[in-house]
């Protein structure tokens, strides 16, 4: 059986010849799309003409496709085949690549939470380049946020403005608005330091200062003028035990944190953002430095965190997205593309794009 009668069962003869003309024509000129232009090695062996290449190429999409039926509606309402849906969301990406404009596909689930941070229509250029391009969307309060998308699609420079770290970099520029808890991050009358206190931020490499690891936990204490020495130590604890550190570290905190192992800074880190017992929690790609074992314990960690605060995460690894996370958002070319309920976006996503990204076919 062919590709073709694969892909479209219904149909069979003269009409399987006809639709496949049409489509390899239409699948010939999306050739150069990142959309289909990930193919496996296999798949790039086998290719006599290129109509041929790229059909082949779509055939093994189509093959893994995991989840969605055969038939779909287009978002004008239109009933598609997936095959045409893939061409649809192909097509879309590649608008979005020539700079037309793009309506995000936000799940209702995620407009019915209670927003703890409002990111509204949020555009942000480096010198002359827009990075981000009029993103809307609410973290919902007590959930896990994950943020995925190709490398360069602006997902830390994203969360980086919550907490207004791009303050550091020079000729940055932003339109829109960024609200926690109601009020703008932006706001002149607003001190930086609270907003970074109340929205701590963990990066991809862990970045414990150079000091004991008491010290590192209690720091956002020490800079809100808190000398109290039993109240230090209950919150040094309470902070090691929330980032599943202390049974580790209990009987040498005053050990420098340098010494700690990667998988025990990144902890120690976290430990030391809940210090500043922050509402939100940005965590940036804080796994990818870490072996499994270590990546565990973080995900275990975010996990448990979730309800008493709100997490967002940035992460490329897939896994870890669908493991730890409540609501995922799917970011392309510095465009909102989806965000939803993580099971639906994983397994029912709403746009041939994110299925294709999440099941590894661009990106
Ligand atoms: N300080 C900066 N000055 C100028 N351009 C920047 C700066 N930081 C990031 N960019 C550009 O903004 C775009 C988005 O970068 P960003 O780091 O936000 O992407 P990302 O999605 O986090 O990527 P990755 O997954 O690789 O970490 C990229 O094109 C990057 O080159
Ligand atoms: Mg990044």
């Amino acid at each position: 059986m062919s590709y073709w009668q694969t892909f479209v069962p219904i149909n069979s003869g003269r009409k399987v010849a006809a639709l496949r003309e049409k489509k390899e024509s239409q699948l010939a000129s999306l050739a150069s799309n990142p959309f289909i232009e990930r193919v496996s090695p296999m798949d790039s062996k086998s290719a006599p003409s290129s109509a041929e290449t790229t059909s082949t190429r779509l055939s093994s999409a189509v093959k893994v496709q995991p989840s969605n039926s055969q038939v779909r509606a287009s978002r004008d309402g239109k009933l598609l085949s997936f095959e045409e849906s893939l061409l649809q969301g192909a097509s879309r990406l590649a608008a979005i690549a020539r700079g037309e404009p793009f309506e995000s596909e936000i799940h209702p689930q995620v407009l019915a939470e209670p927003a703890v941070l409002e990111i509204d229509h949020f555009s942000l250029w480096y010198g002359k380049k827009q990075t981000l391009f009029d993103i809307s969307m609410n973290i919902p309060k007590g959930k896990v946020t994950a943020i995925i998308g190709p490398s360069g699609c602006g997902k830390s420079t994203l969360i980086r403005c919550v907490n207004r770290m791009n303050d550091l970099i020079d000729d940055v520029r932003t339109e829109g608005d960024i609200r926690l808890d109601g009020v703008s991050v932006f706001d002149p009358t607003v001190d930086v330091t609270q907003i970074r206190k109340r929205a701590g931020m963990v990066f991809q490499k862990p970045n414990p200062f150079p000091m004991s690891i008491f010290e590192n936990v209690v720091y956002p204490l020490r800079i809100q003028g808190i000398r109290n020495r039993q109240y230090l130590q209950e919150q040094c604890e309470r902070c090691l035990r929330a980032a599943a550190l202390w049974d580790e570290v209990k009987d040498h905190l005053n050990q420098n944190a340098l010494q700690l192992s990667g998988g025990q800074q990144q902890r120690l880190c976290i430990a030391r953002a809940l210090a500043g017992n922050p509402e939100v929690l940005l965590l940036d790609e804080p796994c990818s430095a870490l072996d499994p074992i270590a990546t565990n314990k973080i995900e275990d960690l975010i996990r448990e965190l979730a309800g008493e605060y709100t997490v967002v995460i940035v992460t490329h690894n897939m896994q870890q997205a669908a493991r730890v996370s409540d609501y995922t958002a799917l970011l392309y070319l510095g465009r909102l593309i989806e965000y939803g309920p993580t099971p639906d976006i994983f397994s029912a996503p709403r746009l041939p794009e994110t299925e294709a990204y999440v099941t590894g076919r661009f990106g």
